[in-house]
């Protein structure tokens, strides 16, 4: 397979990112109603979920023929837990857009983990996904594809890396623990998207965007597969972009 580079767009803080994130969201949704998008969650997707509400309540656009996947969720968490991807999800998108109910999936993660994560690959092979966006943990990931995921992974139960787990911890109230596995997209089936577009912002990004995009794609950061994608857009801070070559 062929390696491409990625097109950076590197902005002068993370206010701006967001920003320019959640316009160019807006925009491909005003000129694709239908669009079949894949949703990130993290602390990175914050402000452009809160900008793209704010866009969203200035009108142009609609969700309402629109069907979005979730990367991926905790296991082992009720879907109305605070730190839940599902609860995420409706306080920062879904309760303020016109996505119908049921249109905004996140895999499946209660019964039969397997068959759950077969359906959810049927239901996302059944039209692709047109624009994946994406963040980045400080290892590497993309969804949960800890180091080590194999390139062609599907979604299916991982195990969480403790770096991972130490990050997400803020997101939990005191004294309860991250889970320690969760349900997400491979990296096989992000590949599968038409266009992919990952977010990076702050320092603690730097490393791992170059470790993704400066050296040859290796196992041991997942984002680095993102090369065999012909059509990847990264939207940075300059702090996250301090150690890469803007192309
Ligand atoms: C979230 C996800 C993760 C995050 C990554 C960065 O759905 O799949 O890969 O995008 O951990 O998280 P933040 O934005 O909190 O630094």
């Amino acid at each position: 397979m062929n390696l491409n580079s990625p097109q950076f767009r590197i902005f002068s803080s993370g206010e701006a990112t967001a920003a320019a994130v959640a316009d160019y969201l807006a925009r491909t949704l005003k000129s694709q109603p239908c669009l079949r998008i894949g949703l990130a969650t993290g602390n990175t997707f914050v402000p452009i979920y809160a900008a793209l509400v704010e866009l969203y309540q200035a009108g142009g656009f609609s969700f309402a023929e629109v069907i979005s996947f979730n990367l991926d969720e905790y296991l082992g968490l009720p879907q109305d837990h605070p730190a839940s991807f599902s609860a995420y999800m409706e306080r920062h998108l879904f309760a303020h857009v016109d996505l119908p109910t049921g249109k905004g999936l996140l895999p499946g993660v209660e019964g039969d983990i397997e068959a759950a994560s077969r359906d959810y690959e049927a239901a996302i092979a059944s039209g692709g996904i047109d624009i994946q966006v994406l963040g980045i943990g400080r290892n590497g990931h993309i969804g949960f594809n800890e180091p080590g995921s194999p390139f062609d992974s599907r979604t299916r139960k991982v195990e969480l890396a403790p770096l991972t787990r130490e990050a997400n911890s803020g997101d939990f109230p005191l004294g309860e623990t991250v889970p320690p596995s969760a349900v997400t997209m491979g990296i096989g089936t992000i590949l599968d998207a038409r266009q992919i577009l990952l977010v990076a912002i702050g320092a603690s990004k730097a490393q791992a965007l170059h470790a993704a995009f400066q050296s040859v794609p290796n196992p041991d950061c997942p984002a680095s597969a993102l090369q065999y994608h012909a059509n990847v857009l990264i939207f940075c801070d300059e702090a996250a972009a301090s150690t890469v070559t803007a192309s």
